[in-house]
């Protein structure tokens, strides 16, 4: 080897043991979420000075539970969510909650609404290539709820926000009072207010635990 290819050799190594450690160290991070030992990879909210709470970081990445759809056509043409309701639940939360059986302060929720695309039929339905139904269309805002027992007592210890409902979503939101949004979640949702029976994997894991 000249001296050229030995460098080049040299830093190629050095590449493939690094990114070797790195597989490493992320496959025992994965083992340790999935077994619910880590805590590490949580993330809790965030507020502004005022007391607003910031649009979660990276909810993206959640973890899916359900999607319940309410379209308009279903609905007198006024459906007040005319959407696929897509839940998402933090990941750190969702390991706490496999491992105890309760949502632990500071789980929160993500519901993005997403309308469907226009209908063919007068149900509001189409025809695609997997057969006739409703498909996803365009995004159009999102609710979050944060469980604080403390922050929030008035409200079954959950708070409840709107990230609008149109796009772009809000950066930031206020929380809104109990005859908004609370007393219907604390009146009919099955578990903690969350309604756990619309989303099976979440109905489960509380099962296990006779719940
Ligand atoms: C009239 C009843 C009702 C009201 C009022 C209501 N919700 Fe809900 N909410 C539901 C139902 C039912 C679900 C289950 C999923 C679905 O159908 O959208 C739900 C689900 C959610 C979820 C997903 C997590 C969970 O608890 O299941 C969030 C987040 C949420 N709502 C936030 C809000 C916010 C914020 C408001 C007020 C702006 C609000 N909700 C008002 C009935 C209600």
């Amino acid at each position: 080897m000249n001296r050229k290819s030995t460098v080049i050799f040299s830093v190629l190594a050095g590449v493939s043991l690094a990114s070797g450690s790195f597989l490493f160290s992320s496959a025992g991070d994965a083992q340790s979420i999935a077994s619910g030992e880590s805590s590490e990879a949580r993330y809790l909210p965030e507020y502004t000075a005022n007391g607003e709470l910031v649009l979660p970081k990276n909810w993206r990445h959640w973890v899916f539970v359900g999607s319940p759809l309410t379209p308009n056509a279903l609905n007198d043409g006024k459906a007040n969510f005319p959407e696929f309701h897509n839940v998402y639940i933090e990941p750190g939360s969702l390991a706490i909650y496999e491992k105890t059986g309760e949502f632990p302060e500071g789980t929160i929720f993500f519901k993005e609404l997403q309308l469907t695309l226009q209908g063919e039929n007068p149900d509001g339905s189409r025809t695609e290539a997997s057969g006739r139904g409703y498909f996803p269309g365009p995004f159009n805002g999102a609710d979050v709820t944060v469980k604080d027992s403390k922050r929030y007592p008035e409200t079954g210890g959950w708070g409840y926000y709107n990230f609008n409902h149109h796009e772009p979503k809000a950066m930031t939101a206020s929380v809104r009072p109990k005859g908004e949004c609370a007393y219907c979640h604390m009146a009919s949702a099955k578990k903690d207010d969350v309604w756990t029976q619309f989303y099976p994997m979440l109905d489960n894991i509380a099962k296990k635990f006779g719940g």
